[in-house]
């Protein structure tokens, strides 16, 4: 602005410049308009407003599937046994099938979701993250699995940290004709879905159920093959996780470990692993499917791969 006159275009002499009258209004309105600008797309789009976190459950939910599994909801509650069909555990759930087709051949598990909104103590108890969903690393493990049946073949099988359908273990042990399938998670909520979900499909084995804390260090048995999926994240437990896959873990047995690069959390994973001894094998490109898939979403402006794509580890002892 011109420096002899004020703030309102008047000059010394009190003449009125209309230019800079209109100059300066324009201006203002410019601000105005850029502020209403910033307003709006804070409104419309919170994410937009924020710097995503690869950690954050708003940023990672904004790919919640790689569309390998259909769910279809069943309007019949799927009991196996005639005793269970007036427990109110299965009418408080709805049910779902949960299906994916490998090579022509298709796989299913009935998956129940619980009704009931969670309670304060709920949300604020144990880690929470595997009731709000079945993550997408844990959809890709389960294609994985159904891709890999052989892995399983006479193996005995435990699922850590499998959250409320632990679906890719449950796809091992109605599918893998594995030994044993034992399938847990942390938090009481979750086991209590699963063991529930495991009333309401048919195994031709036994699938043990149970919380499992990877803190616990009671002795353990240890298995041909562990599996996990999205765990990588939780900075305060992964000392705990990598101890426990080292407790579980027989001396020829393998771990397949699926999770999003997340940050440097996938990596930290892997370095703090080898320090303990194992061997891992980070591998991107695990079946042309999920690439596939992957490829498609990349044109998606939701989509990053360091917070979606979930990436296997195959870890070792040897
Ligand atoms: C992001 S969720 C993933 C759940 C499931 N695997 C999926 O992908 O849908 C992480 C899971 O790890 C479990 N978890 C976190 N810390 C744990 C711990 N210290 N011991 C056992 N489970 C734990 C949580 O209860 C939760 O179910």
């Amino acid at each position: 602005m011109d420096q002899s006159k004020d703030i309102f275009g008047l000059d010394s002499k009190y003449n009125i410049d209309f230019q800079e009258v209109l100059r300066f209004g324009n201006e203002k309105k410019k601000v105005a308009r850029r502020r209403w600008a910033i307003l709006a797309k804070a409104l419309k789009s919170p994410s937009e407003s924020q710097p995503s976190s690869p950690t954050d459950e708003f940023s990672v939910r904004r790919i919640s599937s790689f569309m390998l599994l259909k769910t279809q909801e069943l309007h019949v509650v799927p009991i196996m046994s005639p005793e269970n069909q007036y427990c109110d555990q299965f009418k408080k759930r709805t049910w779902y099938k949960y299906s994916t087709r490998v090579n022509g051949t298709d796989y299913f598990i009935n998956v129940g979701h619980r009704n009931r909104t969670f309670s304060a103590e709920d949300l604020m108890g144990f880690n929470n993250t595997g009731n709000v969903c079945i993550w997408p690393s844990e959809e890709t493990l389960s294609y994985f699995v159904c891709s890999n049946l052989g892995h399983f073949l006479n193996k005995s099988v435990i699922e850590l940290g499998g959250g409320m359908s632990c679906l890719a273990g449950l796809f091992v042990a109605k599918y893998g004709n594995a030994t044993s399938v034992t399938v847990t998670d942390g938090n009481k909520l979750s086991v209590d879905n699963v063991q529930t979900t495991i009333k309401c499909n048919e195994f031709d084995i036994e699938v043990k159920c149970h919380v499992f804390k990877w803190s616990s260090f009671e002795p353990s048995y240890q298995y041909d093959v562990i599996l996990c999926a999205d765990c990588l994240f939780f900075d305060d437990a992964r000392a705990d996780l990598i101890e426990c896959l080292w407790n579980c873990l027989a001396n020829d047995g393998i771990a397949y470990i699926m999770a999003p690069e997340r940050g440097d959390t996938l990596d930290k994973f892997i370095l703090q692993s080898e320090s303990r001894g194992f061997i891992c094998k980070k591998i991107v490109n695990y079946s042309t499917v999920v690439w596939e898939k992957r490829l498609a979403l990349l044109d998606n402006c939701d989509y990053n791969d360091n917070i979606h794509y979930p990436v296997l580890i195959e870890v070792t002892k040897f």
